[in-house]
């Protein structure tokens, strides 16, 4: 069966005024395939990667600096941004507030030009009016759950906010009542209706002490958007570690924000009366980086990273050496190297700095071809395992049982077709079929762009052989 090819355009949308006839937000809006295609990435077994891949900015730091800006009325400018439709999504929600969004060539720019010919990152240029809008839509908070990151800044600065409730995913039911209950310590009245969470402080926010039952990294990243313009001084008590908090409270820093503690579980903001915008550039994506480690190590390759310092993946890389594998790091690279099949084995995930759950389907995928059983524990989100099933049409052996996972690892898996069911679980996928005999195909990989620039073209850098196309959806005949 042949399969038209179809790169999916990831064009940011312009705005309206400036003349697009329909924002094309994600793979699923663009092309001209059939309404009913899907897209398919296919790899050949049996491989190895082996070169260089420069990792750029991260996902799960550019979004929020994105809402970061909405802090400061004027130009920002956020740098070292990822190509991929969470991006434009959020670019949306931005314009739908008001603020002028532009992407334009990065500065520096990506030193891996994709193989055909686009960047990898940009910057995106957000003018931020005076008085932005107050409202988030769930036509685009359900495809973006990280719009939900607006509710702190827009509340700092307007006093009231209305965001949809973006509900559970994939990967599990995901709460909000940290959020909520942080806010509310800092005067805000919540309530919900109609599938929204609306927060208003008509007299200002004003600081609190807060503490977390759990380093969210949501929740952190909320409250310290919201405190930074808040009345007097706000402690932050079990908060978020992640080198993406770490970003924010710097971009936030570069905006004459008063914050200490960035990095350590007590953050310490003092408020102040207004911010300036700011440039800033993205730190380099640790999930990426950690996803090609990974491969690199399934596959018996010598894979080189750059963009990401090895200090945010130490656990990660660690597990690696535990394997049998040579791990060398210099400055922002490392390099993975397997020379033998890889050693079973335990992970358990956690907030950082421990082993990041993002990381979890690539430890399934080393553990399935690795020499013995291991145990995974998984302990952020509750529905992480869904995808273990299509990792089983691959032959992976694996057993869960609530939040654990045993796997016994089998020299080989065997080619089949699969499919993605969220960002990670998709890139797992497509890795463990390199470890394969025979071709997989792994449908729906649209869930794959939403956090991998261009997958494909870094893992034909690396040697492999893969094709993108599309493929007719099934009709689902479950009654
Ligand atoms: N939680 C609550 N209540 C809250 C907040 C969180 O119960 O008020 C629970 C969640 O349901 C979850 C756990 O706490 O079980 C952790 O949630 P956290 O808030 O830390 O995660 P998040 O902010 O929703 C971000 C990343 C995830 C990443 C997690 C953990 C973004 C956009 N998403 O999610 O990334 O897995 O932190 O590191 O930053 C991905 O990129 O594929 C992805 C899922």
């Amino acid at each position: 069966m042949t399969h038209s090819l179809r790169i999916p355009d990831l064009t940011i949308p312009a705005r309206p005024d400036q003349g697009t006839a329909r924002p094309a937000v994600g793979p699923g809006d663009a092309g001209d395939a059939a309404i009913n295609d899907i897209d398919v990435i296919r790899v050949a077994g049996e491989a190895r990667l082996a070169g260089t891949v420069h990792v750029v900015g991260a996902k799960n730091s550019a979004l929020k600096l994105m809402a970061a800006a909405l802090l400061a009325p004027g130009r920002n400018v956020i740098t070292n941004v990822p190509r991929i439709t969470d991006i434009a999504i959020m670019g949306e929600v931005l314009r739908r507030l008001g603020c002028g969004v532009r992407f334009e060539a990065d500065d520096p720019p990506d030193p891996m030009i994709a193989r055909d010919g686009s960047p990898r990152s940009r910057q995106v240029i957000i003018d931020v009016p005076e008085e932005p809008g107050a409202e988030a839509d769930y036509d685009l908070v359900r495809r973006l759950r990280a719009s939900i990151c607006v509710l702190g800044p827009l509340l700092a600065r307007r006093g009231y906010v209305r965001v949809a409730h973006p509900g559970g995913d994939a990967i599990g039911s995901r709460g909000l009542d940290m959020h909520i209950a942080g806010l509310a310590r800092m005067g805000a009245v919540i309530s919900g209706e109609h599938g929204f969470v609306i927060a208003e402080a008509p007299d200002g926010l004003h600081g609190a002490e807060i503490v977390l039952d759990f380093p969210s990294v949501g929740a952190t990243e909320n409250l310290v958007m919201a405190a930074v313009l808040a009345r007097g001084a706000t402690v932050i008590d079990n908060a978020a570690r992640e080198p993406e908090i770490v970003d924010i409270c710097a971009m936030l820093s570069g905006m004459g924000a008063r914050i200490s503690g960035a990095g350590t579980s007590t953050l310490r903001i003092i408020g102040v009366p207004e911010l300036r915008p700011v440039r800033h550039a993205t730190v380099g994506d640790r999930i990426v980086a950690g996803t090609w480690a990974f491969a690199a190590a399934m596959t018996r390759g010598d894979v080189t990273v750059t963009g990401v310092p090895p200090a945010f993946l130490e656990v990660a890389l660690d597990k690696l050496v535990s394997a049998g594998g040579l791990v060398e790091t210099r400055g922002d690279a490392f390099r993975v190297r397997m020379d033998d099949r890889p050693k079973a084995v335990d992970v358990v995930t956690l907030p950082f700095p421990g082993f990041a759950t993002d990381l979890l389907p690539m430890a399934i995928g080393l553990a399935a071809v690795s020499d013995g059983a291991s145990l995974i524990t998984e302990n952020i989100f509750d529905g992480r395992f869904m995808f273990a099933n299509e990792m089983m049409r691959l032959g992976a052996d694996i057993k869960t049982d609530g939040h654990h996972a045993l796997v016994c690892g089998h020299e080989r898996l065997s080619g089949a077709p699969v499919r993605a069911t969220d960002i990670r679980a998709g890139a797992g996928l497509i890795i463990a079929g390199l470890c394969a005999d025979g071709v997989t195909e792994v449908s729906h990989v649209h869930h794959v762009d939403r956090g991998y620039p261009d997958f494909v073209a870094d893992l034909r850098a690396l040697g492999i052989e893969v094709e993108r196309g599309t493929a007719p959806e099934e009709p689902d005949l479950a009654i």
